[in-house]
């Protein structure tokens, strides 16, 4: 059967031979006893392009989120974050359940929570209330449509959380289509957190594995924590090996490609009758199609494009997430549209 144009998600990626061939190479040891010469190797290049002192290894960008979280908090504090942010919506609660923080969620309509907003959920010192502690912020944000939020608002949520003494911890999964979206180095962004978590296992193309970066003393702490959530790997050089490939230049670089293709697809997206997509929003490789005019429901639209060979990720009631990557090229996206626009046609 012919394999299907995924057009899911990033995390969907594959690593390229290159990549195979250098992990295969690679030399190994204990990581836990800082033994593991790639991870160590990883572990400095992400900390230099990030702008960070220092940076870890982990298995998955939860981990990542959940070390940072433990890290920065003490249990009964509470973080605000933006309403539809992943670490509150799809971490399966870890932020409550684990690190024991309540949550202030706010509503950002460009991805991230304004000022205003921040300073109006910062809580007042007193006995009936939860220390607010920590402000998190994610870049590109998902539920959002992989959408950039604006650096400027970014400037100045983080003067804001210097003067009011809170940390900032950003979950940056796709940061690296945010600096290619913005044309600035990643460092540029993250320098308003003080941690921020990358995963290499989207549109990089690494198969497992993220970083978290921040002062070298939060990371110190932060490593006993990954311990403890399971999260010390041993031989880790393989895996790292393909995060040091997925964080050259050039792959960085080719991220352009997904959202050029992102861009395509929305283009065509938008031709068809009963389907509309805010071109606006397309900053990076994720497409919001909404069908609401068409009264197609979302779910069993994506099952009958799923028999078409599609597929795609229902994103409420009427709307449709679609995700380029490297693994669907652009003669793949056009025929997906056509697909798209039978289904629509049949209707
Ligand atoms: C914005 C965001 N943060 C964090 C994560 C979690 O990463 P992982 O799937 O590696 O746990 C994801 C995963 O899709 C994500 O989209």
């Amino acid at each position: 059967m012919e394999r299907p144009i995924d057009l899911r998600r990033d995390t969907i990626t594959l690593p390229t031979e290159a990549m195979k061939q250098f992990a295969f190479q690679a030399e190994l040891g204990d990581s836990i006893y800082g033994e593991d010469p790639m991870q160590r190797k990883l572990e400095e290049l992400g900390a230099s392009i990030l702008g960070k002192e220092r940076a870890i290894f982990l298995p998955s960008g939860t981990m990542g989120n959940l070390v940072a979280l433990l890290t920065h908090t003490r249990r009964g504090e509470e973080v605000i974050l933006e309403e539809s942010a992943h670490i509150f919506t799809s971490e399966t609660g870890g932020v409550g359940a684990i690190a024991g923080l309540t949550v202030k969620p706010i509503r950002g309509e460009d991805g991230a929570p304004s000022p205003a907003a921040i300073l109006q959920a910062i809580r007042p010192d007193n006995i009936h209330y939860p220390r607010t502690r920590l402000i998190c912020l994610e870049n590109t944000h998902y539920r959002y449509g992989g959408i950039v939020p604006p650096l400027e608002k970014f400037r100045a949520i983080r003067e804001l959380a210097t003067e009011k003494g809170l940390s900032i911890h950003l979950d940056g999964a796709r940061l690296f289509n945010a600096a290619v979206y913005l044309g600035v180095e990643v460092q540029v962004i993250a320098q308003y957190a003080d941690t921020v978590m990358v995963s290499l296992s989207k549109g990089l193309g690494a198969p497992v594995g993220s970083l978290l970066a921040g002062p070298r003393d939060f990371i110190k702490e932060a490593e006993r924590y990954r311990k403890m959530l399971g999260g010390g790997m041993r031989q880790t050089g393989w895996l790292c090996a393909c995060g040091i490939m997925a964080l050259s230049p050039e792959n960085i670089a080719r991220l352009r490609e997904d959202h050029e293709n992102a861009r395509f697809l929305a283009e065509g997206l938008c031709a068809i009758p009963g389907i509309k997509v805010d071109c606006t929003r397309v900053h990076t490789n994720f497409v919001l199609a909404d069908l609401a005019e068409s009264g197609w429901d979302a779910r069993q639209f994506v099952e009958r494009l799923k028999e078409k060979g599609v597929l795609a990720t229902p994103a409420g009631e009427s709307k449709v997430r679609f995700v380029t990557s490297k693994e669907v090229n652009r003669t793949q996206i056009a025929l997906a549209l056509e697909r798209i626009h039978e289904l629509m046609r049949a209707r």
